[in-house]
């Protein structure tokens, strides 16, 4: 009969690593809606959004908080969210980019990504959309510092900037012309 082989040191790691999975119970807002979730302590914010709320809108880019596709809203403020615990959202309001569309109809600062070729294949934009937002809802009128700034964590393989920056200026005149 074969000796009994006793655990290795990472086998044993593991087996503790998964004893210690704590969960708790957080409350968010997300899009206005409330939810109420059990989750691992260690489950990262994006990863809540996108697999216990089923928001795919929110990518993952780099998973190295590098990329900013994975931005949101957290309380106001534009985050990467696969840099944040979802634990730390407990209590706190999230925009995501399913949150921009109103009564079913692209906003504003989509319209303009639409109209000025801000995109290309899509995969950065909800991340450029996200911190837009944040960027024109505290500078209505932003100066081309301002917008650089705004964006300055996010990154984009296709369009080389250009037509993202034109669409941001051009949201933030459409808005400014209807209020
Ligand atoms: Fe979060 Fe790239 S996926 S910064
Ligand atoms: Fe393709 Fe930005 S549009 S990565």
């Amino acid at each position: 009969m074969p000796e009994q082989v006793s655990e290795s040191p990472i086998e044993m790691s593991v087996k503790q690593k998964d004893a210690g999975a704590e969960r708790v119970t957080i409350n968010v807002k997300v899009n206005g809606k409330t939810h109420t979730h059990e989750i691992e302590v260690r489950t990262l914010l994006v990863d809540f959004i996108r697999e216990t709320l089923g928001l795919t809108g929110t990518h993952i880019g780099c998973d190295t908080s590098y990329c900013g596709a994975c931005t949101v809203l957290l309380d106001g403020k534009a985050v990467k969210s696969c840099t944040v615990f979802a634990v730390h959202a407990d209590g706190a309001a999230i925009r995501t980019v399913e949150g921009l569309v109103h009564n079913g109809e692209l906003n504003a600062l989509q319209k303009a990504f639409a109209d000025n070729h801000g995109l290309q294949c899509g995969y950065c934009t909800p991340g450029f959309l996200m911190a837009a937002t944040e960027l024109l809802e505290s500078h209505a009128a932003p100066s081309e510092a301002e917008i650089l700034k705004g964006i300055a964590g996010n990154t984009c393989r296709c369009t080389g900037y250009q037509n993202i920056f034109k669409s941001i200026r051009a949201a933030a005149d459409t808005t400014r012309q209807g209020q």
